[in-house]
């Protein structure tokens, strides 16, 4: 369905070409001077300054040509020479009405679908998540549901960090504990116990003590390395011990991820990517890309055109070990062979920018990546805590992603049973779909790219541009809509009589332009700002019309329909971020 905006702007420019001025000058907007009209168009100056007329007299041509048009019930043309713009509440009616029965609200989908791999999450097994890997998975999981949204084809992929030193130094820490296991045997030649021999809670106690210790003990740093490198050539113990970290590790991260309501389509990670860095190495070294500098194997990757220093992508250390960009590209060949995307993106904290640059350019060169796949890199700001510095606990430490759930879910549990308004039953699930909407709202309301500030009383408001004030609108409609009790009947609109029912009308005409924004520029904010536009025009409907007491039943079909439709859109919004509304709040 073409677009409210565009169809005005089709029209006018029709208009200015009939007056026999340029027709891309009579491009619409959104009235800046909502007291005035509604909708605007500015073209006839420049038009002017072309044809050396004065302004007026050709808005006013323009406006001749609108006269009688169905669409406006109000043409204008104004000094100096600005187009003014008032819907006709038939038109506008009709338009809202066909909205409400079009799949997606008549939004127009991709109209060549493409499949895109969504790199997002990207957790480190075996060690906590933590809030740094919270906006990965909150923003990559509103981006995968738009693009799907659009028609795409999505695959989320987890990409674990499965592969590094963490996995040696827990490796090492275990031997010295309980040497006498037989994964440690070498000789070990018999079946390796089912049952992993630590819990997660065990194995989230390990990580961070033998980190610590290899800080200060050089010895067991060294053979926390050797670790690793037995396990990366694929000791039998090592790699059986390595199976129970990720089976623990995954089923946690699992019921983290789930309580997030952030779905992955595969759980792939670093070691899935290393059957392939060999034959890839071989092929990057006889292109004849590959360069030895201080004995390790780099590609060049600086452009003439660069205006600054783009380092070389490391591709092999001088000890023979690989590393983050060798998985990275590796993982680039595999999701080529098995995906055939047309483009991969990637969420992570923008200080990776200059990584995924070196990884991308390496990609071209070595034609892992043809230049008609996109690559795109979509970097994110950090969550500061109230003192402006990255988010932590009270005591200091990086907040674990479980603890900051549970006090948020704590501090809405708290606020509802004060309000009494939810059943003693439904407060648990109550307080985790607000507290989803407080958390993944205040997230995604900012521009991925900028830090914001983590305010746990501003997040979990039920009042202001909060995820908590978007579900209380959902609850309050469906409220009214269970007290009507009736079936909806959508096609019931009505021409609007009230300013604040056309308001909400062509609030609700612009549910598109809001997706679209956020579907090209993978800006979920522009989501937020469209439905805390509606919720408002919403609320002030709401607030002016008398819908239950309405004595006409066409009338209050009509209000029933339009509430029907906006509470519709707002449920499909807040999906595509990731969140949903209870049924009372
Ligand atoms: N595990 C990494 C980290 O914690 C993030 C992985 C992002 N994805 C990627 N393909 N590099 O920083």
């Amino acid at each position: 369905m073409e677009k409210f905006i565009d169809l005005i702007s089709r029209r006018v420019s029709d208009a200015f070409a009939a007056a026999g001025l340029p027709a891309d000058l009579g491009k619409v907007t959104v009235s800046n001077r909502p007291d005035l009209c509604e909708y605007q168009c500015n073209g006839a100056m420049p038009a002017a300054k072309q044809a050396h007329r004065p302004p007026l007299e050709l808005a006013e041509a323009v406006a001749a040509q609108l006269r009688g048009e169905a669409m406006f019930a109000r043409v204008e043309a104004v000094r100096p020479g600005f187009l003014n713009f008032t819907a006709d509440p038939a038109y506008l009616r009709d338009y809202v009405a066909r909205m409400a029965v079009e799949p997606a609200y008549g939004l127009e989908r991709e109209a060549s679908p493409k499949t895109v791999v969504v790199d997002y999450g990207g957790p480190n097994v075996a060690k906590p998540l933590h809030v740094g890997h919270l906006r990965s998975a909150i923003i990559g999981e509103s981006v995968k549901r738009i693009g799907r949204y659009f028609g795409n084809k999505v695959i989320g992929d987890i990409h674990m960090g499965d592969w590094g030193l963490q996995m040696g130094l827990i490796i090492e820490e275990l031997h010295e504990r309980r040497p006498e296991l037989p994964y440690f045997d070498l000789d070990f030649t018999g079946d390796y116990p089912a049952e992993a021999p630590f819990t997660i809670s065990e194995l989230e106690e390990i990580y961070p003590t033998a980190s610590a210790k290899s800080k200060v003990d050089e010895d067991f740093a060294r053979r926390a390395h050797d670790a690793t490198y037995l396990l990366q050539t694929g000791v039998r113990g090592y790699k059986a011990l390595w199976d129970h970290i990720m089976r623990i590790s995954t089923e946690d991260l699992r019921k983290n991820y789930d309580k997030l309501d952030v779905h992955f389509d595969v759980w792939l990670g670093e070691s899935d990517a290393q059957p392939y860095i060999p034959p890839m190495l071989e092929r990057m070294k006889a292109q004849g890309i590959v360069t030895e500098s201080e004995g390790a194997l780099v590609v060049d990757v600086q452009q003439p055109t660069d205006t600054k220093e783009v380092p070389p992508c490391i591709l092999v250390k001088s000890d023979g070990a690989t590393l983050y960009a060798t998985t990275d590209l590796a993982t680039l060949v595999q999701r080529m062979e098995d995906f055939k995307p047309d483009k991969v993106l990637y969420l992570t904290d923008k200080r990776q920018a200059l990584h995924f640059e070196q990884v991308f350019r390496t990609a071209r060169k070595s034609g892992i990546v043809p230049e008609t796949v996109e690559l795109q890199h979509l970097g994110f700001g950090t969550m500061n805590g109230k003192d402006g510095k990255p988010f932590k606990t009270r005591e200091g430490g990086v907040m674990r992603l479980e603890r900051l759930i549970g006090e948020i879910t704590d501090y809405v549990r708290q606020k509802i049973t004060e309000n009494q308004v939810v059943d003693q039953t439904a407060v648990e699930e109550t307080a985790r779909l607000i507290a989803m909407a407080a958390l993944k709202y205040g997230d995604l309301s900012n521009q991925p790219t900028k830090d914001y500030v983590f305010d746990l009383e501003r997040f979990a408001a039920f009042e202001g541009n909060t995820g908590p004030y978007i579900l209380y609108t959902i609850v309050r409609i469906k409220s009214i809509l269970n007290k009507y009790g009736a079936a909806v009947d959508a096609q019931a609109v009505l021409p609007p009589e009230t300013k604040e029912a056309k308001d909400l009308m062509l609030v609700l005409t612009r549910f598109a332009d809001g997706l679209q924004a956020a579907y090209q520029d993978n800006a979920p904010n522009a989501i937020c700002a469209y439905i805390y536009e509606l919720a408002g025009a919403a609320n002030k409907f709401y607030h002016e019309t008398r819908i239950l007491a309405e004595p006409d039943q066409a009338k209050q079909a009509g209000y029933v329909a339009l509430m029907d439709l906006t509470r519709r859109v707002l449920e499909t919004s807040i999906d595509l971020l990731g969140f949903a509304a209870p049924e009372r709040m």
